[in-house]
């Protein structure tokens, strides 16, 4: 059967012009050559209807309202909560992730935030109980590969300090379910002494092994 891997862009850059996104759009083609059994499905965050979540959508914990309360919606609403369901089933399609952003204010543009929003669902991605949340991604073998550029370069010692995007979504897609999850970081891009090139390069580097440990 095939394999589904989800490719998630948050940059309003074009490719050529985008570290993150030549970055990413290099794996993604080196993945499917070694991986055959696998589609691609792309979701630009820039360009694609990413809602932003309120109360009237919305009245319970990670839960857009359904049934009755959803009857009584405006069309407007229905199409924001249809919309919210969709991203969140094509999230839970995938096998394996992608997503390609630079570091914003030291962690990621503000749209992808909205994005995990929306797919972090009661019952489909998450189980809210009174006593506790947990995740369901853990339904079957799932990856996740999240790239990121950023303008300077942090020693592996002070990661954690500056890195917060990765540290956020590592925790997070762990606690969803999802087991395994590889960071490339494409480092120092508006650094005169390494520059958009050599950062490209050094992370593609670093590529044909992680894929060959994915495969
Ligand atoms: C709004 C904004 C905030 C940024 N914040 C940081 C930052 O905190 N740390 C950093 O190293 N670079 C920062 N940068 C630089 C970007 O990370 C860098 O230009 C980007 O990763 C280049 O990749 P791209 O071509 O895919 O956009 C920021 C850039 C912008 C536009």
């Amino acid at each position: 059967m095939l394999k589904k891997l989800l490719y998630i862009t948050a940059n309003s850059k074009p490719e050529k012009l985008s570290a993150s996104k030549t970055v990413g759009r290099y794996f993604v083609n080196r993945f499917i050559a070694k991986n055959p059994d696998y589609i691609v499905e792309e979701l630009d965050l820039y360009t694609e209807y990413i809602p932003e979540i309120n109360h009237i959508i919305f009245t319970k914990r990670a839960e857009p309202v359904s049934g009755a309360e959803y009857d009584k919606l405006s069309e407007k609403d229905k199409e924001t909560v249809n919309r919210i369901n969709a991203l969140c089933d094509q999230f839970i399609s995938a096998d394996t992730y992608v997503i390609a952003a630079p570091m914003w204010s030291l962690s990621y543009p503000s749209v992808l935030k909205r994005y995990i929003d929306c797919i972090i669902l009661n019952d489909k991605v998450i189980k809210v109980s009174p006593e506790e949340v947990t995740g369901l991604l853990d339904d079957k073998e799932r990856t996740m590969v999240y790239i990121q550029s950023s303008g300077g370069k942090y020693p592996k010692l002070l990661s954690g300090k500056f890195n917060h995007g990765i540290e956020y979504f590592e925790d997070l897609f762990k606690f969803l379910g999802i087991k395994r999850f590889e960071k490339i970081l494409v480092e120092g891009v508006d650094d005169p002494d390494i520059g958009r090139e050599k950062a490209i390069t050094k992370a593609c580097q670093d590529i044909e092994s992680i894929i060959e440990k994915l495969s």
